[in-house]
């Protein structure tokens, strides 16, 4: 695992900007996104260097890691809505090329299966984007969750409901399902780049690195990951030995 400190929040976006712009460069790129607070200035940061006419997004291929379920794209606390205002919206990515989890499959088995089939199809991921939750999970796999398994529906952990309620009006307006990738999506992506800031990710931190490989902390799982780059700033990782 490597390992790209900052002194805080701005600057581990700009540092984690500099990183997709250099892996966005190589040719057929498939990209895996995330949401959350912690990757907006990132996107920012993006943005900014996309006006400087510094990056072509019409090629790029990108996945997310998940959505809520139920939930319409239109709203605004769906994660379809937070990449289209805090990224698709201002760069030229093609549409066909964006993929999301449907919030409102019917048959969520068959959106799953379609899911992971389309990464198989372009390849798999070459570069996965990651947040930590509070509790240690990546993309919404949530503690407990199984390390063999790919796009799949999750039943959200009730710290996840509160940490995100941030978002919602109401704790109770917060979707209490998700469709996410899995543990298993995510390691076979080729390259890992995970974010942390503040001193809230720092327990979580401390396991997924020192912590016992164990669904208890899902993060924990990327101990066994060959290219896996972690950029968080001082706050994030005031109790790691680095
Ligand atoms: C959310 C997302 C994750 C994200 C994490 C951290 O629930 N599903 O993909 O990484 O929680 O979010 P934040 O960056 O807002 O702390």
């Amino acid at each position: 695992m490597r390992f790209i400190i900052t002194k805080n929040y701005g600057d581990m976006s700009k540092e984690a900007a500099k990183v997709f712009a250099d892996e966005m460069a190589k040719p057929n790129c498939v990209f895996g996104l995330a949401t959350g607070a912690t990757v907006k200035g990132m996107y920012q940061e993006i943005i900014k260097m996309y006006k400087n006419h510094q990056l072509d997004f019409s090629k790029l291929i990108t996945f997310n890691l998940d959505e809520y379920y139920p939930i319409h794209p239109n709203n605004e606390n769906s994660y379809h809505f937070f990449m289209k205002e805090h990224l698709f919206r201002h760069v030229n990515i093609c549409n066909h090329l964006v993929h999301i989890p449907n919030g409102l499959a019917n048959d969520i088995e068959k959106e799953c299966v379609s899911y992971d089939d389309k990464i198989a199809h372009f390849g798999g991921i070459d570069v996965q984007f990651l947040g930590i939750g509070r509790n240690g999970h990546i993309g919404f796999n949530e503690p407990n969750i199984s390390f063999e398994a790919r796009t799949h529906i999750v039943k959200l952990d009730s710290k996840t409901i509160e940490d995100n309620s941030r978002f919602f009006n109401s704790v109770e307006d917060v979707p209490k399902y998700a469709i996410s990738m899995g543990i298993k999506t995510i390691m076979d992506a080729k390259k890992i780049i995970l974010l942390a800031s503040g001193a809230e990710k720092r327990d979580a931190l401390y396991e997924m690195i020192y912590g016992k490989i164990s669904p208890r902390l899902p993060a924990s799982i990327l101990q066994l990951h060959k290219d896996v780059t972690v950029i968080a700033d001082q706050d994030a990782v005031a109790r790691l030995d680095i």
